[in-house]
């Protein structure tokens, strides 16, 4: 069993984030979405890990490396442009060489790993192994028709959806799923989809079988997404403290403080993150906030917020919250008078003022 990672596509709704950042890279709770996309791999006990990303950027192999500190060897397959999932298949022929493999989204998270959907997949002995996740906007996702506990058709973000059901970004194949890749056409939006893919395989008659996600899953497509995935990750975190907090400090619930981070004279509610050499001052971090390395909080109030590395919040007189705050950027107070807002921000930002 091999595992295929995505990690291309442009992330085009997490502008502007992803103008600088691979979109996969983005942290949940100081750590690269991608990561536990990898680690999912690891921990289900697999060794080769492809992963696809854009040609024309070498930024995610160079940030994620040849698997070594995992484990595991990692091969990157390039894909020159974003033709669509079935295409990003497509590429990995060659990694996969005839055995089976779990192919995963990079921006898709699942809680509790993968390896039960493996061992799903094994044991029924399919061609095609997708998994189900019940969700309020299905016409968002591939959506699976289920007719007496199979699945009889997959479309692909469809107008009147036939069943509750996402597919999520995890699928088992075996080696049909390439001559499928190769039979479709693209779709109206010039993409190969996988969900056709998917519809072939059942129309030629291979087993399709599934698995619902009972725990939660979540596609981080949009901003929103990234802010409830960092949410639930926060929620089962263990607290560690490797910084330090002054006396008038105080930290409550769940808190990881990673090392060089200093809480002076501030309120931590947790479940809450604190990134190496952060300084934290006369400031109050409220739940579901990460707080990337190496940021400077003062006078200032933070809360369900992703702050990434070396940003500075000084003397905001509002709390701030449902933010994601890209890395280096600073929201300070306005000197001298009148009291105004003074912007300075890039392309496709977004600033919602009281
Ligand atoms: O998240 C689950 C959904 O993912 C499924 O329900 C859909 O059936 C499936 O098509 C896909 O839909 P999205 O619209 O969310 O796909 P997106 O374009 O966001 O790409 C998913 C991941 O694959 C993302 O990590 C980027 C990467 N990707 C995407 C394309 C189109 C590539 O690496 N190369 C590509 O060509």
């Amino acid at each position: 069993m091999k595992a295929l990672i995505a990690s291309g596509g442009r992330g085009t709704r997490l502008r502007p984030i992803t103008h600088t950042q691979n979109k996969h890279l983005i942290p949940i709770a100081n750590k690269p979405i991608l990561y536990y996309a990898i680690e999912a791999a690891v921990d289900a006990g697999i060794k080769e890990i492809g992963i696809v990303h854009n040609a024309d950027s070498l930024e995610v192999p160079h940030y994620v490396g040849d698997g070594s500190r995992w484990g595991v060897k990692i091969t990157y397959i390039p894909q020159e442009t974003p033709g669509g999932l079935a295409q990003v298949v497509m590429l990995a022929e060659k990694f996969v060489k005839g055995d089976d493999f779990v192919f995963y989204l990079g921006d898709n998270m699942v809680v509790g790993g993968i390896k039960r959907y493996i061992d799903e997949f094994q044991k029924a002995k399919c061609n095609c192994w997708l998994t189900l996740s019940k969700v309020k906007d299905p016409e968002r996702f591939g959506v699976p028709e289920i007719k007496n506990n199979r699945i009889v058709g997959v479309q692909e973000k469809p107008k009147k959806p036939k069943s509750q059901f996402a597919v999520a970004g995890i699928y088992l194949y075996d080696k049909h799923i390439f001559d499928a890749c190769k039979a479709i056409r693209p779709s109206r939006r010039g993409e190969l989809e996988i969900s056709d893919a998917h519809q072939y395989l059942i129309e030629k008659g291979f087993s399709v079988g599934f698995s619902e996600i009972t725990g939660w899953w979540k596609d981080t497509g949009k901003p929103l997404d990234l802010l409830e995935a960092n949410r639930l990750i926060l929620d089962n975190i263990t607290s560690s403290n490797h910084g330090s907090v002054d006396a008038k400090s105080s930290v409550v619930g769940k808190v990881i403080i990673e090392e060089g981070a200093k809480i002076v004279d501030s309120v931590v509610r947790g479940p809450a993150i604190i990134g190496k050499d952060c300084v934290i001052e006369e400031s109050y971090i409220g739940p579901f906030t990460a707080v990337g390395n190496n940021t400077v909080i003062k006078k200032s109030e933070v809360e369900y917020s992703i702050i990434l590395r070396d940003c500075k919040i000084s003397d905001v007189g509002i709390r701030i919250e449902g933010s994601i705050l890209g890395n280096e950027v600073e929201i300070v107070e306005a000197a001298g008078k009148p009291r105004v807002h003074r912007f300075m921000i890039g392309d496709q930002s977004r600033v919602e003022i009281a």
